[in-house]
């Protein structure tokens, strides 16, 4: 079908409380789809599932009832998220290193080729614009540089 996310009829219910009554749906019957190449703003109110819904999304919990797929592919499956890239809201990186070790590490997980990575790594640095930095340790940076760090992990490496 060749979309690049798809989720139908989610639902997503979180555990029991105390006294063994099921809580509320966290996400009620969910469905969208969007296109390789669309921009899509996935917004709402405090406590309507947004993030829920990107934990399913990312394999970091599963659904209660519903399709979930990445590029054609159930999101339970971690081959799913070799063609994604994520940035989450905190950059959460190992900031002893350099940005340079920080994206090599990333691209062996990705399993890029030993002779690929230095190019891979170089345009995509040049591309966040911080080719300067690239002997500092991450902790060094400021909040913004370290967000595009973060920008450059997410989407130097995923395999589309
Ligand atoms: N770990 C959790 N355990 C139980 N309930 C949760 C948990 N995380 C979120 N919720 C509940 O799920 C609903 C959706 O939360 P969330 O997905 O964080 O919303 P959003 O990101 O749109 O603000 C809220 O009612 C929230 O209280
Ligand atoms: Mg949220």
């Amino acid at each position: 079908m060749n979309l690049a996310i798809e989720i139908r009829k989610l639902c997503v219910t979180y555990g029991r409380h105390g006294r063994g009554q099921l809580n509320q749906p966290a996400v009620n019957n969910l469905t969208l789809v969007v296109r390789p190449g669309e921009v899509f703003g996935f917004l709402g109110p405090n406590g309507v599932g947004k993030t829920t819904s990107m934990n399913v999304l990312l394999g970091f919990m599963p659904a209660t009832e519903g399709i979930v797929r990445l590029f054609d592919v159930d999101a339970r499956h971690s081959v799913a998220r070799q063609r994604i890239g994520y940035l989450p809201e905190m950059t959460y990186c190992c900031k002893f290193m350099t940005e340079e070790e920080l994206l090599c590490f990333y691209a062996r997980i990705f399993r890029i080729p030993r002779a690929e990575r230095s190019r891979r790594i170089a345009g995509v640095l040049t591309l966040v614009g911080l080719e300067q930095a690239g002997w500092r340790q991450i902790k060094t940076y400021s909040k913004g540089m370290q967000q595009r760090i973060g920008l450059a992990q997410a989407q130097s490496f995923s395999t589309c």
